[in-house]
Parts: structure tokens; C-alpha cells; sequence
């Protein structure tokens, strides 16, 4: 699924401009490094020590002004094709007004940070998810950032530029994605402890698909039939799980951690710490802790009896 260097593996205009930047300014920085490289063997050779010394030279003018002009010229150049592409690729705020709302500002997707997941939310139908961003592919879309907590990085390197999101301050991002497929997205600024399991998918869907999804994505759970379920489902509300969690549907509302409306549908858990299975589910309620040490889920001490109900209500969340 991930590509080994993602980098050089762009799927949207906006990957692709930045692959194309990034092999431009390697070429430069290659080309310097074989002349310098190059000079120095020269000089090892042809000035080795012998009886005589070399002849002495002591200044030049022509030669000074040439290796100052040089790198100016470089360094001006690598700025400008630097800062054309960020201003091809920015997705600047200028119709942000202070006070409005997310839909005025056409935003499609509003993605927030929390230590460690990533919480997101699609204005216009409601819906709202972790760590897993869908998407329909060809279309643009306007992604805000926000933060609840410290200074996290989005960046999904097949489809966008790094942008960070910062608490108290909103910034943008444009996410595309040229066809169907799964994307690694990460956090790429320290943020803490689990910083490095602090990961999220972008998932590509045919527009009909991503339509099929959102539709799924709308409702609401229904209180499970099953027997083991529906003891569950009592449990999560006698446990501490719905001050936390929200479960759409249901008297659970917070959105303190990860919204956990269709939980079984998605990939993975804990922000990619493991894949998203019964079995897995059973460890990462057993002990937090244990599967992503620091994280705000505290261990519940559960009996294997409330592991089973409790599992069996969760996967009901699809
Ligand atoms: Cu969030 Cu690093």
C-alpha cells in the first residue's frame, strides 16, 4: 500500500509539482557537489607534496567576483522556482473572513489535531471521523487545519504539501487525489510522546463510491439485537466510554476522542498503531497503554466478560 518514497510517487497536480521542484533542486545540489568533489581531487593530485612549492597566487579579482556571482545566481534562482510553487499550490484564506463558519468559507473537510489522532469533519453533511480521510478523486478540495492542543504537521506526501496545524490559528491546504486509492498520511512535526503514531489514511474513491460512502457515513447506529451486543452497548454507557467518545444515535456526544459512529469500518486503531480486527480491538481495550504507551486512554481494568460485550457492541459500529 505505501509507497517506499512517496515522493517520488505523486498522485495529485500538486504532488507532482513538488516532486518536480525537489528533483530540480537535487540535479542543482548534485551538479555542485561533483564540481566541488571534482576541484578537490584536482587539487590532491596536482599539489601533493613535493620538493618545490607551488606558485604562489594572491588574489583575483575576476576569480572573486565569479564564485560570489556563482552561488548568488543559484540561490536566486532555486528562490524562484522555490516560490512560484508556493504560490501555485497554496491554498490561501483570502475569502476567510474572522467569525465565519467553515461552509461560508468553502471548506470540504475541516482536520483536527489532538495528541495523538486526528479528528475529521465534513461541514456540509456532518459527518465526522478519525484518522481516515475519504475523499472523491478529481476534485479539489479545501481542507482547514486546526488544532486542539500543540503544534501538529498534515501531510500526506502522494497528495499534498506539508502544512501545520497550529491551536487558536486556522491554516489551509488543497487536497486531490488524481485516482482511487489509499495514501499514508502522518504528522510531521514532533507533537510528543506518540508522535509517531500519529497517522491517518486518505482514501480515494470513484465519485459514485465516495457518494455510496458518505450515504453510509449519514447514519446513525441502531441499538445492536444481539445479546452480547446490546450488553455492550449498556457498558459503554455505564463505563466512562461515552464522556469521551460520541456514538451518533446515541446519548454519547463528546468529542473529547475519536468519534466512534462507524468504528468497524475503518482500518486501523489508535491512529495506526495496529489494523482495526476483533482481536486487536480486545488488546487496545485490555490495556491502552500497552498497545500506544501515553495516549489519553486510561486502562479500564476490564474482566474478560466485559472484553467480549464490549467488543461485540463495537463491532456492531460499522
Ligand atoms: Cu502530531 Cu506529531
Amino acid at each position: 500500500m505505501e509507497s517506499t518514497f512517496p515522493v517520488f510517487d505523486p498522485a495529485s497536480p500538486q504532488a507532482e509539482s513538488i516532486r518536480d521542484l525537489f528533483v530540480h533542486v537535487l540535479l542543482i545540489s548534485a551538479g555542485i557537489f561533483a564540481i566541488v568533489s571534482g576541484l578537490i581531487c584536482v587539487a590532491l593530485y596536482r599539489f601533493r607534496v613535493t620538493e618545490k612549492l607551488p606558485v604562489q597566487d594572491f588574489g583575483s579579482h575576476k576569480r572573486e567576483i565569479a564564485w560570489m556571482a556563482g552561488p548568488v545566481i543559484i540561490v536566486v534562482w532555486i528562490a524562484a522556482i522555490s516560490i512560484k510553487l508556493i504560490l501555485t499550490i497554496n491554498a490561501l484564506p483570502t475569502q476567510y473572513v474572522k467569525g465565519a463558519t467553515a461552509e461560508q468559507d468553502g471548506v470540504d473537510i475541516v482536520v483536527t489535531g489532538h495528541q495523538w489522532w486526528w479528528e475529521i469533519e465534513y461541514p456540509a453533511s456532518g459527518i465526522v471521523t478519525a484518522n481516515e480521510i475519504h475523499i472523491p478523486t478529481g476534485k479539489k478540495l479545501r481542507v482547514a487545519l486546526r488544532s486542539e492542543d500543540v503544534i501538529h504537521c498534515f501531510w500526506v506526501a502522494q497528495l499534498t504539501r506539508k502544512m501545520d496545524a497550529i491551536p487558536g490559528h486556522e491554516n489551509f491546504v488543497w487536497l486531490e487525489a488524481d485516482k482511487p486509492g489509499t495514501y499514508q498520511g502522518r504528522c510531521a512535526e514532533y507533537c510528543g510522546t506518540q508522535h509517531a503514531w500519529m497517522n491517518f489514511l486518505v482514501i480515494a474513491h470513484d465519485p459514485d463510491d465516495f457518494a455510496a460512502w458518505q450515504q453510509r457515513e449519514k447514519q446513525t447506529s441502531t441499538p445492536p439485537t444481539e445479546k452480547l451486543a446490546s450488553d455492550g452497548a449498556a457498558l459503554f454507557m455505564k463505563l466512562t466510554c461515552s464522556q469521551c467518545h460520541a456514538v451518533a444515535g446515541t446519548d454519547a456526544k463528546e468529542d473529547f476522542a475519536p468519534d466512534l459512529t462507524h468504528l468497524a469500518s475503518r482500518a486501523q486503531l489508535g491512529a495506526g498503531v495496529i489494523k482495526n480486527t476483533p482481536d486487536n480491538l480486545r488488546t487496545w481495550l485490555a490495556n491502552p497503554q500497552a498497545v500506544k504507551p501515553g495516549c489519553k486512554m486510561p486502562n479500564f481494568k476490564l474482566k474478560d466478560e466485559q472484553l467480549d460485550q464490549l467488543v461485540a457492541y463495537l463491532e456492531t459500529l460499522r
